[in-house]
């Protein structure tokens, strides 16, 4: 039976299209949930018919109402995982315990941590930097990796210029480990995940 897939999202949402075209991934996109109002990811989830909701951390009093309030709206959908495409907050623990959750993040983990993941790779003057998809555990952008791939930094590049060929790898490798989860084809042990033929 297909998987039951919540995303969630903060931004331009690129990385939710590229799991709404993906074909055969062993799962349906069944809610998206963003932390800020107006992004076009929501526009994105319209379009494509699936139902979204907002919870934003202004409308609660601390961050841990605002972690309940984000639990109980994920809930609603009865997903089966949960994929951080392009959310830019840190998961509550109690979130992270109860979904396997998958994040996309633009450096090769475990350099470039964190929101600044490009700038910081161009200001450290790296040749080669990328995207790593991963498991998410309690720490951030640090659980067991899944996928890497290099991108290469070119003479001339700016942050938008190098994050446009970083994208082209995650839209790739997004899909490719939900899929891979979805039929149950992802085994970790340790920070080491296997892939089962
Ligand atoms: C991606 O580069 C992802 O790695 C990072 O945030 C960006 C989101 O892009 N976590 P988009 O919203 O999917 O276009």
């Amino acid at each position: 039976m297909n998987r039951r897939i919540a995303v969630l999202v903060s931004g331009s949402g690129s990385n939710l299209q590229a799991l709404l075209d993906a074909e055969d991934l062993g799962g349906d996109v069944v809610a998206v949930l963003s932390d800020r109002p107006g992004v076009l990811a929501l526009e994105r989830a319209a379009r494509a018919g699936v139902p979204s909701a907002v919870v934003a951390p202004a409308d609660h009093a601390d961050r841990e109402l605002w972690g309940k309030a984000l639990a109980e709206a994920i809930a609603a959908f009865e997903p089966d995982l949960l994929v951080l495409a392009g959310f830019m907050r840190i998961l509550p623990a109690a979130i992270v315990q109860r979904w396997p959750t998958i994040n996309v993040h633009p450096s090769l983990l475990p350099a470039f941590p964190g929101a600044h993941a490009v700038d910081e790779a161009l200001a450290w003057g790296v040749k080669l930097t990328g995207c790593t998809v991963h498991y998410v555990d309690e720490q951030v952008d640090h659980g067991p990796i899944i996928f890497q791939a290099a991108v290469a930094v070119e003479e001339g590049d700016d942050r938008d210029r190098l994050h446009a060929r970083i994208r082209e790898h995650e839209h790739r490798l997004l899909p490719a480990a939900v899929r891979l989860h979805c039929s149950d084809r992802l085994q970790v042990v340790g920070r080491t995940v296997r892939i089962l033929p």
